[in-house]
C-alpha cells in the first residue's frame, strides 16, 4: 500500500533528524581525531559536516513545500576516545543514511513524487562518496 502524504512527511523528517546528528557528529570525531595520519581525514570530516548540513537545509525546504514542519529533533550521536572507532561509528551511519535514501526514493517514486525524490537522489549520491571516503579512511579492502 502506498504512503499517505503525511507518512513521507514523517520520513522525511526522520531523515532530517539523522542529518542534525552526522553533522554534529563529524564536528566533534573531527576535533577529537588525533594523530598525525589523520590530518586528511580531518579535513574529510569537516567537508561532511558542510554536506550534511546542506542536505538538512534542503530536506527542511521540502518538508515545508510538501506542507509540513521540518523537526528540530536530532537522533543519537556516537562518539568515542578511539580514532579507528570514531571512523567506524560515521562509516556506520552513512551506510544507515544511503539506505533510508533509497528507500525514500523508491517510496517517493511509488507516489509519482519525481521532484523530491530527485533531491534524495541527490543528496544520496554524497552519501555514497562519504562512505566511499570513510572505507578509505579504515583501509577496508573490498575485493571479493
Ligand atoms: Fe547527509
Ligand atoms: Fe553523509
Amino acid at each position: 500500500m502506498p504512503l499517505t502524504l503525511e507518512q513521507i512527511i514523517w520520513l522525511l523528517n526522520l531523515d532530517l533528524s539523522w542529518e542534525y546528528a552526522a553533522m554534529i557528529q563529524y564536528i566533534q570525531h573531527a576535533a577529537m581525531l588525533t594523530g598525525p595520519e589523520y590530518t586528511y581525514v580531518i579535513q574529510e570530516e569537516l567537508q561532511h559536516a558542510q554536506q550534511e548540513h546542506e542536505h538538512a537545509v534542503r530536506l527542511s525546504e521540502k518538508i515545508q513545500y510538501l506542507g509540513g514542519v521540518p523537526t528540530v529533533q536530532v537522533q543519537q550521536i556516537l562518539t568515542s576516545l578511539d580514532n579507528v572507532e570514531m571512523l567506524q561509528q560515521d562509516l556506520q551511519a552513512e551506510r544507515d543514511a544511503l539506505a533510508r535514501y533509497l528507500q525514500r526514493i523508491e517510496q517517493l517514486e511509488t507516489l509519482h513524487m519525481y521532484d523530491v525524490a530527485q533531491v534524495i537522489r541527490e543528496i544520496a549520491v554524497v552519501e555514497q562518496d562519504h562512505t566511499i571516503d570513510l572505507e578509505k579512511a579504515l583501509g577496508i579492502q573490498k575485493v571479493r
